[in-house]
């Protein structure tokens, strides 16, 4: 089955073309990332602008790449929830249109199903049951995958995402837009041990937790002095390299460990670690070490497919459209949508 894909829930306007599960004709990807850096993190009414105007050369760009005219298309997949309304409604908007003048059928796709299933796009043998880390800047969760599309939580933040506490620290430091990439760069300099940051321990379950190291940030900037770059472009002292190599030690550290509590209790048999966050180079040399140790299969999607992209979103809506659903008629973008019904909302009861 030939379908198209569309994800527009945050900064990047994406759209891909697949040739069932194992196929992906094309993938194109508009980031936003340039339009938000002069405000340190997403505007949503500037996305939402962005989008209406993008989506139409991005879908064009797709088809193109795929060397197919969208008479060819026999299906539709768009992200329906979570993220900014006003964002996913342009690709809702968008596929439903498609769907009603081709007569073909359109289905609504978690985001989050996509960033889990983006670890079979390059590695479509990866066996089941698989563990998934979720990383991006908007989630971090741990799912346990039975199969294809079934998933149940089993651990997420409290508070802030991984993604989004490495953009609030690196904002807090001066350092460039997203922050996320910018620390890891700065990172690799510096010392991993000359800040102490305490392991979190979040009571009664493996749930994460990452707000704890903005505030042990924020006072250690008071404490010492440190002062926030000028620009962007100016040279970090050594103080704020060593800062950002024992944050991102921490982070990284704080996912590990509850991955591998994890592995060791339910012996899953593959490892995915996807999302934005995935990118990160520690977080990909760790989880390769965990994997190794634990002997389980390993998929890092590669750097195109870990940030927002619609290959996942395709990847994840074709059982669906295989199966001859179609959402038509009460398909609608969702701000906030469970991923996996009610299992979702419970998160498994254990101390670290
Ligand atoms: O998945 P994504 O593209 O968007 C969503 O949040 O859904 O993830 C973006 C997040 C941002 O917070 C960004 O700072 C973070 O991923 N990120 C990284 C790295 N590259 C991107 N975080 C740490 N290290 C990286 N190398
Ligand atoms: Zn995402």
């Amino acid at each position: 089955m030939r379908i198209l894909a569309l994800e527009t829930s945050c900064d990047e306007t994406a759209a891909a073309v697949l040739d069932g599960p194992r196929r992906v004709l094309s993938s194109v990807v508009s980031s936003q990332v340039r339009l938000h850096a002069p405000y340190g993190g997403v505007v949503p009414e500037i996305a939402a602008r962005h989008h209406l105007e993008a989506i139409d050369p991005v879908v064009r760009q797709a088809l193109e790449r795929a060397g197919l005219a969208l008479d060819d298309i026999e299906g539709l997949a768009v992200t329906r929830g979570p993220g900014l309304i006003g964002c996913l409604l342009v690709g809702v908007a968008v596929a439903r249109a498609m769907a009603l003048v081709r007569g073909i059928p359109v289905v609504g796709v978690n985001h989050l199903a996509g960033h889990v299933a983006s670890g079979w796009l390059e590695t479509p043998d990866l066996p089941y049951p698989a563990l998934a880390l979720v990383v991006s800047g908007g989630h971090t969760a741990l799912w346990r995958v039975a199969g294809p599309g079934r998933f149940t939580l089993a651990a997420r933040t409290r508070d802030d995402a991984a993604g989004e506490a490495f953009d609030k620290v690196a904002k807090m430091l001066g350092l460039p837009y997203p922050g996320g990439p910018a620390v890891d760069r700065l990172a690799g300099e510096g010392d991993p041990h000359a800040v102490p940051f305490g392991e979190v321990k979040t009571k009664g379950s493996l749930d994460f937790s990452f707000s704890g190291y903005k505030t042990a940030v924020r006072v250690h900037l008071a404490e010492t002095g440190l002062q926030p770059l000028a620009a962007p472009d100016e040279t970090p002292p050594r103080a704020m390299v060593d800062l950002v190599a024992s944050f991102r030690h921490a982070v990284v550290r704080e996912l590990i460990r509850r991955t591998r509590q994890l592995i060791e209790d339910e012996r899953p048999r593959a490892l995915v670690v996807a999302g934005g966050v995935a990118a990160n180079s520690l977080l990909r040399a760790e989880a390769r070490r965990l994997a190794d140790e634990t002997g389980l299969a390993l998929s890092i999607p590669p750097l195109k497919y870990c940030g927002d992209n619609a290959a996942m979103i395709g990847l994840a809506g074709l059982p669906a459209l295989v199966a001859g659903e179609n959402h038509l008629d009460d398909l609608d973008g969702a701000a906030s949508l469970p991923l996996g019904g009610p299992e979702a909302a419970r998160t498994s009861h254990r101390h670290l």
